[in-house]
């Protein structure tokens, strides 16, 4: 694949969707230009201007994000400054610049009190210091509205190269042979090095606008952490509890699966399962040998 165009990651170089956007792009034949926090302060927009034009970027994609939903409950202010200060200084910079900007949010922008596959035409309602803060960096973002805007939700993200849910639960099911997980909450699990080709092919698509992006299917959390733990064939049972026994300092959504037809339409493409993903993960990124689970 021989795209020949470039573009700008923030976040690229350490963050979990980052570094996958960073693969994905070099995979479809895009030159990806990461930047961590040793590069330059994302909040240095001259800098970023610069950037943008020295290595000619045709895109930017913002994976930098506060992310500690449960801190964020504490730390008001620095979620909304990297969720959505950053965001706001960034459509500015890219209209001024013309360039599309693919940026992230979350499910947590809903309530959960649905109880069919959230739509980008649902009614955001978020219940988190977190989801408020991501929800309000979407709104500015369409505020400023630079131009091939992608603005691109998606949700429990799994995969190579950082710390995840999935990597916790394989640690700890290592260590014990007893675990509990919550199982009242549903949502939309996603192997981000496919979140993150599929994001690539729908800014490839010419689209634009708000858009819901995930693996296929759905699971609750105790399902997630169960069918890893059966892959990895590891003699650990997983025990079901509720979001009650495990109370957390930030509300999460009951259900927050994602419906992802408007992705597909305007691709053509129809994200793999999330346990397509899973099986990848294990098997491949992190070299697990095929466990009793796998058939
Ligand atoms: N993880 C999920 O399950 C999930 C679910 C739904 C939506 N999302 C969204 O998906 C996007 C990516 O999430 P993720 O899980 O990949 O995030 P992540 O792994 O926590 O990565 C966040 C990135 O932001 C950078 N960053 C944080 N604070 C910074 C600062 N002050 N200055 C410069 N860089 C800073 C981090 O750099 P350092 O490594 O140097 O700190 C890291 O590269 C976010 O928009 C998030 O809201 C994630």
């Amino acid at each position: 694949m021989t795209s020949g165009k470039r573009a700008v990651v923030l976040g690229g170089r350490s963050g979990l969707l980052g570094m996958a956007l960073t693969a994905a792009l070099g995979r479809a034949g895009w030159t990806a230009h990461p930047v961590g926090r040793a590069d330059f302060d994302p909040f240095d927009q001259g800098r970023l201007r610069d950037f943008c034009r020295e290595v000619k970027a045709d895109a930017v994609f913002n994976a930098v994000a506060y992310t500690a939903v449960d801190r964020a409950e504490d730390e008001r202010d620095d979620a909304f400054r990297l969720n959505r200060n950053l965001p706001r200084l960034l459509g500015l910079t890219m209209r001024e610049l013309a360039l599309p900007l693919v940026h992230f949010s979350t499910d947590f922008v809903f309530d959960g009190r649905k109880d069919a596959p959230y739509t980008p035409d649902d009614a955001p309602a978020p219940e988190s210091v977190y989801g408020q803060s991501k929800l309000a960096g979407e709104q500015t973002l369409f505020e400023s509205a630079p131009p091939g805007l992608l603005v691109v939700r998606t949700s429990w993200l799994f995969g190579p190269g950082k710390g995840n849910f999935v990597a916790t639960i394989l640690g700890l099911a290592r260590d014990r042979d007893r675990l509990t997980v919550v199982a009242d909450q549903t949502g939309s699990p996603s192997y981000t090095p496919d979140l993150a080709e599929n994001a690539v092919r729908l800014l490839e698509s010419g689209a634009s606008g708000l858009f819901h992006l995930a693996s296929s299917g759905k699971a609750t959390w105790c399902e997630l952490a169960a069918e890893a733990v059966s892959l990895a064939g590891l003699p650990c049972r997983v025990e079901a509890i509720t979001t009650a026994e495990w109370p957390t300092k930030a509300k999460r959504p009951r259900y927050s699966v994602l419906d992802l037809d408007a992705f597909v339409a305007a691709t053509g493409v129809t994200p793999r399962p999330w346990e397509q993903g899973l099986r990848d993960y294990i098997f491949k990124d992190l070299g697990l040998p095929p466990g009793d689970g796998d058939d």
